[in-house]
């Protein structure tokens, strides 16, 4: 007879089963691994990859290539979570958050950065010409302004239009916790090149709607982005409060170090993300990663998540394996 427990335990193997075969299938993409390689999150990573391969196809750094994959999401206006055009927090303002790292373990960011385009490019700066890894909100600006960079206005009229729309819709927002609206966010690019390094970047304009000053996980070493190389590299996507409290990058890093794939890696860390945020049923939370020898995997609580792929046999966009299923 099939009791419940049986019932449940049946369908749980079987689920397992399936997601077991879904990242068997994406630990094979890459079952002979090519370098170089760049791995981004979401669709928008598409056309990022292809400004990192001119890098990295002519002999370029994965540290140049992950830059180069972060400016071209950041400066896209239609690129709604990101840059210009990013929405804006609650009170109408675009603040951007990104990090940057690199081979040798060095690594820069920036936190609740105004009217400067090209946060990842401010971190990579933190990273090469101060002693420090971050600079925050009037400081960051001043650094950028400092060296080069211009005063934008992020703010475009279709994000205005949007804020002003979600204002009126939620006159009492200052309690509510405002998850993207938006299945898709941050990019997060993560690259290997020919010479066998590895860098990343992690870049975006935050939750929309955020309270003001609110920073995510995405210019948080360890938790939006983690580059070790001896190992590897992985970067999150999703709601970052949920990734600060799994250290969610570093944590697929260190699991990789241990033997995991990368897909398991991502999913093992999922499960931890999981683990530690009752909520997690209304979470989206994805992570990807690369490791040294190559090999790509993702992970994500969610259906929907996607990320870009490319190497010399050309870009494609993969859908990733998710704890709960379509
Ligand atoms: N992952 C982007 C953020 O939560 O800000």
């Amino acid at each position: 007879m099939t009791t419940r427990r049986n019932f449940l335990g049946t369908a749980v193997a079987v689920a397992a089963a399936t997601a077991d075969a879904t990242l068997f299938a994406q630990d094979a993409i890459n079952e002979k691994p090519m370098r170089p390689l760049v791995l981004s999150t979401w669709r928008h990573g598409v056309p990022a990859n292809k400004a990192a391969w001119q890098v990295l196809s002519t002999g370029g750094t994965a540290l140049d290539a992950v830059e180069a994959a972060a400016r071209d999401s950041e400066s896209d206006p239609d690129n709604m979570s990101v840059g210009l055009g990013g929405r804006p927090d609650r009170d109408g303002n675009v603040t951007l958050d990104a990090c940057i790292m690199g081979p040798d373990g060095n690594c820069g960011a920036v936190a609740c950065l105004t009217e400067i385009e090209n946060p990842a490019s401010v971190a990579r700066l933190v990273m090469e010409r101060t002693p420090h890894v971050m600079l925050v909100g009037e400081g960051a600006q001043e650094f950028a302004l400092a060296n080069g960079f211009t005063r934008t206005n992020l703010l475009t009229p279709k994000a205005r239009n949007e804020w002003e729309k979600w204002k009126a819709d939620h006159p009492d927002a200052v309690r509510e916790r405002q998850v993207n609206v938006e299945n898709h966010d941050t990019i997060g690019i993560v690259a290997v090149d020919s010479a066998g390094d590895l860098a990343g970047a992690c870049t975006t304009s935050g939750m929309a709607w955020k309270m003001h000053g609110r920073v995510g996980d995405s210019p948080i070493i360890g938790a939006g982005l983690y580059v070790d190389n001896e190992v590897g590299a992985a970067t999150a996507t999703g709601v970052g409060e949920a990734v600060i409290r799994a250290v969610g990058s570093f944590l697929v890093v260190e699991l990789m170090r241990q033997g995991r794939s990368p897909a398991e890696a991502c999913r093992e860390a999922v499960e931890r993300v999981v683990a530690k945020n009752p909520d997690w049923k209304e979470l989206q939370v994805g992570f990807i990663a690369l490791d040294k020898a190559g090999r790509i995997g993702g992970y994500a609580i969610q259906p929907g998540f996607e990320y870009a792929v490319h190497d010399a046999t050309g870009g494609r966009l993969e859908t990733s394996a998710s704890r709960v299923s379509q």
